[in-house]
């Protein structure tokens, strides 16, 4: 192992650079080369490539964003851009590469494997659904930044007597809604995992008003259904005022909280072990308390445990 690349996949996450910066400094501690590649798989069929020094992630660990930035890239689903990636890799002699990302960067990491290319992925993504990681990069600052968001909401909220829907992202898992939902005492929490109920939210808020409280803050999640139709249904049914909140992007951005940024300073320093070790086709992640390796077909092959007992707890405590 001599020349390592380094490269930022998929959705931003707060803490990419972070990782990023673990990954530079761990490479350059053993005597490696270490080098970016800029927006994830699209810079390899971009070619473009830049050699990293200590001081090339000097002042970023607090930043949000990745200063390798980031796309989606379709062409590298196709065999023929896939060809154009291995082409580049092999010209720079490139040894191994460290993929900072969510499931559809291993994905295109594991295609990498194949080609014969030494692979280590590290989890980065808001939405926390990979599989034998506890968190994932971003996750943590991505749930402070909703859980102020729903703080702001309720001020608003209480003032007026309205019911507010908020949505929050997490494409297909509801980890971001339930932890910030918990966070901020949402009185519901919808989300893709369990099946949900519009007639139980309402009469859940029919409860509270019951009691004097006209005020209520409701999470969805993206995957789960749409807060607007959601705002439509339970203003139809319960002829009260509701205002719907859709937080989009804002969640992606800001500065990492001091947990995300010592997690991905953990997993990134893990990934330059592994390929030093001789070890590949894995992602690392954060397990039982410590940081641990898993082999992608693993990950492919499982769903990340949704933590029910927190979801019934939310649930209960909003009664
Ligand atoms: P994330 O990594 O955050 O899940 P995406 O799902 O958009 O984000 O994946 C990032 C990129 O990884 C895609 O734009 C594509 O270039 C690559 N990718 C995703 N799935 C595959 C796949 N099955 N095979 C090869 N590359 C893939
Ligand atoms: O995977 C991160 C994420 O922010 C999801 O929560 C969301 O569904 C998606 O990315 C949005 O993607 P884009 O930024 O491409 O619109």
């Amino acid at each position: 192992m001599k020349k390592i690349a380094v490269l930022t996949s998929g959705g931003d996450a707060p803490g990419m650079n972070a990782a990023i910066r673990a990954v530079v400094r761990k490479s350059i501690y053993h005597g490696l080369e270490i080098y970016g590649i800029k927006r994830g798989y699209l810079g390899m069929i971009n070619r473009e490539i830049r050699q990293l020094q200590l001081g090339s992630v000097a002042d970023t660990i607090h930043r949000g964003g990745t200063i390798l930035h980031t796309a989606r890239c379709p062409e590298f689903l196709k065999p023929e851009g896939q060809e154009k990636a291995f082409t580049f890799l092999r010209e720079q002699q490139i040894d191994g590469l460290v993929i900072i990302g969510g499931d559809g960067s291993f994905r295109g990491a594991k295609v990498l494997e194949e080609a014969g290319f030494h692979t280590v992925g590290v989890p980065g993504t808001i939405d926390n659904d990979i599989p034998f990681s506890e968190y994932s990069i971003g996750f943590d600052t991505a749930v402070s930044t909703v859980t102020d968001a729903i703080n702001k909401v309720r001020d608003t909220a209480t003032s007026h007597e309205r019911i507010y829907v908020i949505e929050v992202m997490g494409r297909n898992s509801g980890f971001i809604a339930l932890q910030a939902g918990l966070a901020g005492g949402a009185e519901s929490i919808i989300v893709p995992e369990a099946p949900f109920d519009l007639a139980e939210v309402c009469s859940r808020l029919m409860r509270g008003a019951k009691r004097g409280k006209l005020h209520s803050v409701i999470l969805v999640a993206e995957g789960a259904a749409s807060a607007i139709s959601v705002g439509e249904e339970i203003q139809k049914l319960l002829q009260m005022e509701v205002r719907v909140t859709i937080l989009g992007h804002l969640q992606r951005g800001g500065t990492p909280t001091a947990f995300d940024r010592v997690l991905a300073s953990r997993l990134g320093a893990k990934a330059i072990d592994l390929l030093l070790e001789g070890k590949r086709g894995c992602a690392v992640g954060l397990w039982k308390g410590e940081i641990k390796a898993t082999p992608y077909e693993e990950i492919f092959t499982h769903s990340k445990e949704f933590p029910w007992d927190d979801y019934r707890t939310a649930a209960i405590l909003a009664i």
